[in-house]
């Protein structure tokens, strides 16, 4: 199961300037210089009797970005959205919000289909494949609404052959474009596609974020992984269940898992796009389905958001779907590791030594930092793959909450040039990161009587560099990098997965930034 919103976003190229025959629900038009001297706009603003570019004038202002018109005669789309286009030198994420708020709106206004007008006018260093795969992205993730667990108060739905149910009216979208050659046509059309895809992803790790701990058990997880075999052919699935990680001696990993009823469950999803003998990039995630802090207990006001616990895991098999979506020919393993964190008279105690299947004993002194033991044990069984490289995504630590706040995911890594293509994806798709320093200094913290290592160390300096610290000593191996989306890949007001960082790891691995 995958979470695809829309039907389909297509393009539709006009060559004569006439757009006043489109049957849309809601027919958008940025309102730009570019927009208001073209042909397009002249021959709606001509059949309006100057209405339109009278509202353009009149309505739209720095307090009020967008304005809705009815019906009008001899237009076909049923309502018209002005919006005040974004300025070409500001920030992407303006871009990204207009977008997504367009979904929304017409998703309030019930809409079944929505046509866009290009705009023509791109951020500054952007062209037109960039905004158009940006429309279709952010269109696709704005008009999702989790209603998953909802009963009477929203309306379920099939959408296509995809089990979900949601909200969302909108169904249908077409972005107009004017006067393309037909190599342009096959370029836009590649862009839209792509977005769609991303959104896609985008969507589905969102939707297996905002399930509830309770339909989202890591059995339960590996339900609807597999099921996505049926839907994408491109996807091998295998997961090892508690006795296969006892048999690779994952003892860090089950440490975690020890005080849940809830088994764990490692999946494993490989797609092969590309050439046999290029070297995977391996993602790994992490999954804790619910992370109460174990013994060493949360408190528990806001305790519920816990269940994004698993974002890593999400955005793992968010990328995967959309890269079996895209066909994209290159070969990635992804590696989701689920368990759930739970206090109980078997769970592990603060002191108790745990060996992992580095072989390296770790003595876990704090219960509540169990994402670096269960990923530990991930890192290093995808050694395995002989990976190019690694990038774990983990909801780590708090302390990159107050580090960074919710615009950037952190970055460390053991190789600069793969921090740079994460921070440089960030920027592209205006999903962000920032690097923090992982120098030997904040490896020492590590250290204790009783064990090769600690789960914790440092106190309450840099606690995200010294999970990271952590980390590095599984993946000594490959070139690797961890980030930590724990601010970044769930929204607390209003509450919801936010998708990331899909987005920024499609653009690394689908643009081949990794070569
Ligand atoms: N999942 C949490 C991190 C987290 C906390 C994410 C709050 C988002 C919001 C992680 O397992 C955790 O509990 N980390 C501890 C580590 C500490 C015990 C060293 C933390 O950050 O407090
Ligand atoms: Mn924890
Ligand atoms: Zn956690």
């Amino acid at each position: 199961m995958t979470y695809k919103v829309l039907n389909n976003i297509t393009l539709k190229n006009v060559n004569n300037g006439v757009i006043s025959n489109i049957a849309t629900d809601l027919l958008v038009i940025p309102v730009n210089k570019k927009v208001t001297a073209s042909a397009e706009f002249k021959e709606l603003d001509k059949k309006s009797k100057g209405y339109l570019s009278k509202s353009a004038k009149d309505s739209l202002s720095p307090s009020h970005q967008s304005h809705v018109i009815t019906s009008l005669d001899s237009i076909s789309a049923k309502k018209i959205l002005l919006i005040k286009d974004v300025n070409q030198k500001n920030d992407i994420y303006l871009w990204l919000n207009k977008y997504k708020s367009i979904a929304k709106l017409a998703n309030s206004l019930n809409c079944k289909s929505l046509s866009i007008l290009d705009g023509q006018s791109y951020p500054t260093g952007k062209d037109q494949s960039w905004f158009l795969e940006m429309i279709a992205r952010s269109i696709e993730s704005g008009a999702y609404i989790f209603s998953t667990t909802k009963n009477k108060t929203a309306k379920a739905e099939k959408v296509g052959s995809n089990v979900v149910s949601s909200q969302a009216s909108l169904k249908n979208v077409s972005i107009i474009t004017s006067k393309l050659s037909a190599n342009g046509i096959k370029k836009a059309k590649a862009s839209i596609s792509r977005g769609f895809s991303v959104g896609e992803g985008v969507n589905t790790a969102k939707h297996l974020g905002d399930l509830p701990a309770n339909h989202a058990t890591p059995k339960l997880i590996e339900k609807i992984v597999k099921n996505t075999l049926k839907q994408f052919s491109g996807l091998k699935v295998k997961t090892l269940n508690e006795k296969d990680l006892a048999r690779l001696k994952m003892g860090s990993y089950l440490s975690v898992s020890k005080g849940s009823d809830e088994p764990p469950r490692m999946i494993i999803i490989e797609y092969n796009g590309g050439k046999k003998a290029e070297k995977p990039v391996a993602l790994v995630g992490k999954g804790i389905t619910f992370d109460t802090g174990g013994i060493s207990i949360k408190p528990s006001s806001g305790m519920d958001e816990m269940k994004w616990d698993m974002c890593g895991a999400g955005t793992v098999f968010g990328v995967m779907c959309s890269l079996a979506r895209a066909k994209a020919d290159v070969n990635v393993v992804g590696i989701m590791a689920c368990a759930e964190n739970m206090p109980s008279a078997r769970a592990t105690k603060p002191g108790d030594v745990v060996t992992s299947m580095s072989g390296q004993t770790i003595e876990v002194l704090n219960t509540d930092a169990e994402g670096r033991l269960v990923l530990a044990d991930a890192l290093t069984y995808v050694g395995r793959y002989e990976p190019s490289y690694v990038i774990d995504m983990a909801t780590l630590t708090g302390a990159v909450v107050i580090a960074l706040g919710s615009h950037a995911s952190g970055v460390m890594a053991n190789n600069q040039f793969l921090a740079d293509k994460i921070i440089e994806s960030g920027e592209e798709t205006g999903d962000r990161a920032w690097q923090l320093p992982l120098w030997n200094e904040y490896k020492s913290c590590t250290r204790t009587n009783f064990a090769d290592l600690a789960n914790i160390g440092g106190g309450r300096e840099a606690g995200t560099i010294h999970a990271a610290a952590f980390l590095s000593k599984f993946a000594e191996d490959y070139k690797w990098a961890h980030m930590d989306i724990a601010a970044s890949a769930w929204s607390s007001s209003p509450k919801g997965g936010t998708g990331r960082p899909v987005p920024l790891i499609c653009d690394l691995i689908l643009n081949k930034k990794l070569k």
